[in-house]
């Protein structure tokens, strides 16, 4: 049986850490979707798309092709590995107000679900098991303490080169928190039947095994 697996959460809270880690315990595929929202939205700033004009959004996604470089799961935008760009400042400020455009949705969603259609793949996002997979076998949300939150994602920017205060980066969760569950398409909420994982006080492999836990207790 592979099952379907849906994670959601706010940002920087582990989400595709721990996503990524159980596909590969698992044998399945990871999809990191926040990571499709950042390949549209940096295409957007590179095409210079005014995002409130509602044909100009429609012509830029007849131009856009988002997937992931087979085995290492980088971002590939039209062809072009765009992983370390889309983890930029730029991307990072302008991604929610994006993600909150009903037809970048609708054009997104349904690649997600055709990637999905066979089971067999851990996905990761805001609105995983509210909306493209709700009949998925098992839905974690994920949270963690804003402190912790902040200090994960300026350390993986520092590793990745990419220069921030921390100010900067919790501002930028609390604008992003905000925008995320408060938009009116598909806004972040917790699926009446996920299952919470708190990773504030876990180590990286307690959480990790929190989670194979989780899928061990799937009904057969
Ligand atoms: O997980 P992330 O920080 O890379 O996500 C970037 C943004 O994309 C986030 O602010 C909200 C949006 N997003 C979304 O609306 N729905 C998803 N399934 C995944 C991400």
């Amino acid at each position: 049986m592979k099952y379907t697996i849906a994670i959601d959460g706010y940002s920087a809270c582990g989400k595709s850490t721990l996503a990524k880690a159980m596909a590969k315990r698992l044998g399945y595929r990871f999809i990191d979707t926040g990571a499709m929202y950042r390949m549209i939205t940096l295409y957007f700033l590179r095409e210079k798309i005014d995002i409130t004009d509602e044909c100009a959004v429609a012509g830029a996604l007849n131009g856009l092709r988002v997937d992931f470089v087979p085995g290492s799961n980088e971002a590939l935008l039209n062809e072009e590995n765009v992983e370390t760009e889309i983890r930029g400042r730029a991307v990072s400020e302008m991604v929610s107000p994006v993600a909150t455009i009903s037809a970048v949705r609708r054009w997104i969603v349904p690649q997600q679900r055709e990637m999905g259609k066979e089971g067999g793949i851990v996905m990761d996002g805001r609105d995983i098991g509210t909306v493209v997979f709700p009949d998925a076998d098992l839905k974690i949300f994920v949270t963690a303490s804003m402190e912790v939150r902040t200090e994960r994602r300026l350390q993986e920017m520092k590793d990745k080169g990419i220069p921030a205060t921390r100010e900067q980066v919790a501002e930028n969760l609390v604008t992003r928190d905000h925008i995320d569950s408060t938009r009116e398409d598909s806004p972040l909420r917790q699926a009446e039947d996920a299952i919470v994982l708190d990773n504030s006080h876990l180590s990286l492999e307690e959480f990790i095994e929190a989670g194979m836990v989780l899928v061990r207790g799937i009904p057969g």
